[in-house]
């Protein structure tokens, strides 16, 4: 009963999809996550990009200059399209898209997609045996689930992905989406509820160290954000990973 009000209250507040605007239109994804100094580290060497989904950031890095690009991704939809984009960019014979690699590389960059992983934990593990010994790894991901958008698609305002069950929103979510999702793990690209803190813990419990970590606040609620807020005033997490000695 409580499922179906909140379940209608869901359609009345976002009655379709809703819009999921592009935050970095015009603008390199890479620079503004990674830095600037991100494209001269990678030139003419292997990168690999885990999540890679449709490829825009794996293309920029092999025409700006890296030897050789990995896309990987689970979706073999967004595989096609990142390859459609290196061939129409001209570094089809740089990039390769698939959803394993046994090559090993100098990078790994992951983007956006630690917070859709099913099995972090296993991706670390993976990405240790594909990293050369003095490579490292770069993660920027975020939002993470405490943030108030956090939910994904799932945050019709914010932190609605806290306030309404699991179910109801999964049922708001069929009405438009037809992968047939009963939790939020299962839909199309995973979510998995990362959190800053879980995130910490799976790095201590990994392959990796940091060589550096950054919760980078929310611009509007900085002057609020500390070490026990940051759950909440996070907007992404970057990092440097490096292999254990
Ligand atoms: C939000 S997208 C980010 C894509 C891209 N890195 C970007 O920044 O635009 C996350 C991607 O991770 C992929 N993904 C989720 N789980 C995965 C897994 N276990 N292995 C590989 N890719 C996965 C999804 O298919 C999706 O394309």
């Amino acid at each position: 009963m409580l499922t179906g009000i909140q379940y209608r209250i869901l359609k009345r507040i976002s009655p379709g999809a809703p819009d999921c605007g592009c935050a970095y239109e015009g603008k390199s994804k890479l620079a503004v996550l990674l830095g600037a100094e991100f494209f001269t580290r990678i030139e003419g060497k292997v990168v690999i990009d885990f999540g890679c989904g449709e490829g825009s950031e794996a293309v920029e890095m092999a025409v700006k200059g890296a030897k050789r690009v990995i896309g990987i991704d689970n979706r073999e939809n967004m595989l096609q399209a990142a390859r459609q984009k290196a061939f129409a960019a001209g570094v089809q014979d740089i990039c390769v898209f698939a959803s394993s690699t046994d090559e090993t590389a100098d990078f790994i960059v992951s983007v956006d997609a630690f917070e859709h992983f099913d099995d972090p934990a296993g991706i670390l593990r993976i990405m240790s045996s594909l990293l050369q010994p003095t490579g490292e790894v770069l993660v920027s991901f975020g939002p993470t689930w405490y943030h108030p958008l956090g939910g994904h698609l799932f945050s019709v305002f914010p932190w609605a992905h806290l306030i309404f069950s699991e179910t109801a929103l999964i049922r708001w979510r069929s009405t438009f989406k037809t992968d047939g999702a009963t939790r939020f793990g299962e839909v199309a690209g995973g979510l998995n509820q990362m959190t800053i803190g879980r995130f910490e813990k799976l790095i201590a419990d990994s392959p990796f160290k940091f060589a550096a970590l950054e919760s980078v606040p929310i611009r509007k609620l900085r002057r609020l954000h500390n070490r026990l807020t940051r759950e909440f005033t996070t907007s992404v997490v970057r990092c440097r990973l490096v292999k254990r000695t």
